[in-house]
């Protein structure tokens, strides 16, 4: 018999008709009813077992964990809270589990703990949530792309310079760290590691998504970006992935509306597609919500946040007019800030982009025409000799989502940058040649992918929305 997935199951028609699931046990009470998950949905179907109709030591096998075949007749369920189960005519156990050593009780376990058994913190509800979240978040994004023209390009995992700067990087080489190949000199002899030239893993696709923009006009990636810092926080990975568009022929003012068109879209996706998952993690989120002082309780909840932000257009702001808006507020004249605003140039912390989106605004921002020294060396220079056409978008709760910019497509200006930087001008020459055969205005930007998720799930540790996070000191799994 084929099995009957049971998100299909919950939407039939109970008519005594005979179905198959498959799944595992979250609970089993009574020695009567079974509650299976399969992972088709967050909720579970209630398969009934007849009194004295099944073996004793089979039933003994019904544990938490264990996975089962369940045979039987699909019909209306009188219990509240759903409207069919299965009364079993065939029970068969296709996986033990050892009850006593099964970490996951039904019972609600701690985010810390579940990340030391990420291998079956995936049958818990929330993580199985969330990654079907995850799961809608990706096919959404290249619906989008898809119906908007853009092309998915497959960068490179596996690069031969630092050209974006973007972070500390993963070096990726073959030489036996033990009696690495030397050179006459004694210092270590890349010329003989596997690709003959130092080489790491990408901290972004963009350089090499601008020259297939320079040919194919509106392009995206969407894949694993590695970051070597040593930042502990809640809004860090070490591998991470990132969805980065590059359009040529628009300029900052188009980037930013893609920018809100695209998150816009994903919001829209996740509340018209995955209303099960966000209705559980809505309340879920409540609930943590709720065991927090009052003063630091988020005004909107989680749907309420979604709504919000496909409904309203997200405040645009220059970096000028935000450091006068910091400058003249409270927590900085009051001295509440870590870092005070004193004076134009100052690198934003996330303290002040919070403040800016919480506090001030109260909807998401796109911060743009930052100065110069602090963004990086391909972001177009403005007329006014001090800033650059960077920005970044940032959103409650999470900070900087979105970071991006439009290019510097001028050759003499991108050449000087790169010397007054004094930046690898030889390892960059494919990259400067765009700006010499054909050279068009173009723009581009980078949205994390997990921060992404943890704003439309509302988990508050990005550890929490990708299967294995890797982070310092973390690489199990
Ligand atoms: O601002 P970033 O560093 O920009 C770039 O890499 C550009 N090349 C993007 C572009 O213009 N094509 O990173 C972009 C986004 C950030 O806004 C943030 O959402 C995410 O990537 N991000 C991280 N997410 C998780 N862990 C980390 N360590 C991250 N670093 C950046
Ligand atoms: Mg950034």
């Amino acid at each position: 018999m084929k099995r009957t997935k049971i998100s299909h199951l919950l939407r039939t028609e109970p008519r005594q008709q005979t179905v198959l699931v498959q799944g595992w046990v979250r609970t089993f009470r009574n020695n009567q009813f079974i509650a299976i998950n399969d992972g088709s949905t967050i909720h579970n179907i209630q398969a009934v077992v007849e009194l004295n109709s099944q073996e004793e030591n089979l039933l003994k096998r019904v544990t938490t964990g264990a996975c089962v075949a369940v045979t039987g007749e699909l019909i209306p369920s009188p219990a509240k809270g759903q409207a069919v189960e299965i009364k079993v005519k065939q029970l068969e156990i296709l996986g033990d589990s050892d009850a006593e050593k099964f970490p996951l009780q039904p019972k609600r376990h701690s985010l810390e703990f579940l990340r030391e058994i990420a291998h079956l913190r995936v049958r818990t509800n929330t993580i199985s949530a969330v990654m079907r979240v995850r799961h809608a978040m990706a096919f959404a994004v290249h619906q989008f792309f898809n119906e908007r023209g853009f092309y998915y390009v497959h960068t490179p995992v596996i690069t031969g310079s630092d050209a974006e700067g973007a972070g500390a990087m993963f070096r990726v080489t073959t030489l036996d760290l033990n009696k690495p190949a030397r050179t006459p000199e004694g210092a270590i002899d890349v010329k003989q590691d596997f690709f003959g030239r130092e080489t790491n893993l990408t901290v972004s696709g963009q350089l090499e998504g601008e020259t297939y923009a320079m040919a194919l006009g509106e392009i995206y990636t969407f894949g694993p970006t590695f970051r070597a810092e040593n930042s502990n926080t809640a809004r860090h990975l070490a591998e991470f992935w990132m969805i980065e568009p590059e359009m040529a022929f628009y300029d900052i003012n188009d980037n930013m509306q893609l920018a809100q068109d695209f998150l816009q879209y994903l919001a829209k996706y996740a509340l018209d597609h995955c209303a099960d998952d966000l209705a559980f993690l809505d309340k879920r989120a409540a609930e943590e919500e709720a065991a927090k002082p009052q003063d630091q309780r988020s005004e909107l909840g989680l749907l309420d946040r979604l709504k919000f932000v496909v409904e309203n257009d997200f405040q645009r702001l220059s970096y000028t007019e935000a450091i006068d808006i910091l400058k003249n507020s409270n927590p900085n004249k009051k001295k509440k800030f870590q870092y005070l605003i004193e004076n134009w140039g100052t690198d934003l912390q996330s303290e002040h982009e919070r403040y800016l989106v919480e506090k001030h605004f109260k909807k998401p921002v796109i911060l743009y025409n930052y100065p110069k020294e602090i963004k990086a060396f391909y972001m177009r220079h403005n007329e006014d000799g001090k800033t650059v056409a960077a920005m970044d978008v940032l959103f409650p709760g999470i900070g900087e989502i979105i970071g991006g910019s439009q290019r510097e497509e001028r050759y003499d200006v991108l050449l000087k940058r790169v010397q007054d930087l004094k930046l690898p001008e030889k390892e960059l020459w494919w990259y400067l040649d765009l700006r010499k055969f054909g050279s068009a205005p173009h723009s581009g930007f980078g949205l994390g992918f997990e921060r992404l998720i943890q704003f439309v799930t509302g988990m508050t540790n990005i550890r929490d929305v990708i299967p294995y996070p890797r982070y310092p000191g973390s690489a199990e799994f």
